[in-house]
């Protein structure tokens, strides 16, 4: 279960608060940016060191926002996954998810109508018994759900700075793919690592979140959200 403190959500009974998502009152979903982001989310060990490009230069992509076609059109498949070009291509657009505190960020958003996408799953953001994932690649991915069990998931997106909304997803997905070494990966995912994957998933099919929003009442400016909570 995603889930979120404001009151906006709680108001909605499908939609549950836990102690977990208090920390998260500030922050942002997905790939949304926020203004705390140097220093708001708990960058990985490995990030600040080894994995680093030598000469320690940030490559920031540009990120396409709502509107954009290349966000509408479906992205193809990626012939070599393990290429280098492929992997640097990853690198990057790990640096810029992490830059504007994100958890997911899908090829297309950056302007490569590509089947790959990188996300991790922050410590802070993980649900109940979920387990925190450094960022990682998954290329050519088929995400399937697993079971009839569905939730509620607060999600934002860089693509749709500002902004936040509630959309229905499976609560576990099997996923198979590649990462950037071209080794095939699979695996199950419960709650907020299942929410990301189908959120990136959509993106290469050339759905953004707010076309998966059932009730608009939850939709809308984070600031402003925010604000109703805290009166
Ligand atoms: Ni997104």
């Amino acid at each position: 279960m995603i889930s979120h403190p404001d009151k906006a959500y709680s108001r909605n009974p499908a939609v549950k608060a836990d102690a977990h998502s208090t920390l998260n009152a500030g922050a942002q979903f997905f790939c949304i940016g926020d203004d705390e982001k140097h220093g708001s989310f708990d960058e990985p060990a490995w990030f600040a060191g080894a994995s680093r490009r030598k000469e320690d230069i940030l490559a920031l992509l540009k990120i396409a926002r709502m509107g954009h076609p290349v966000l509408l059109r479906p992205a193809l498949p990626v012939e070599s996954p393990g290429a280098p070009e492929i992997a640097s291509l990853v690198q990057d657009m790990i640096e810029t998810m992490l830059d504007a505190s994100g958890a997911g960020l899908a090829a297309p958003q950056v302007h490569h109508s590509l089947r790959l996408f990188v996300y991790h799953v922050p410590a802070a953001r993980r649900d109940d018994g979920e387990e925190a994932l450094a960022p990682r690649a998954l290329i050519n991915p088929v995400i399937s759900p697993v079971g009839e069990e569905r939730m509620d998931c607060v999600e934002g997106c860089l693509s749709l700075p500002g902004l936040r909304g509630v959309v229905r997803r499976h609560a576990c997905v099997r996923y198979e793919g590649w990462n950037e070494r071209g080794e095939a990966v699979s695996g199950e995912a419960r709650g907020f690592h299942a929410n990301v994957l189908q959120h990136e998933n959509d993106h290469l099919d050339g759905i953004l979140y707010t076309m998966r929003i059932d009730d608009f009442r939850s939709f809308g400016y984070t600031d402003e959200l925010t604000r109703e909570n805290a009166t």
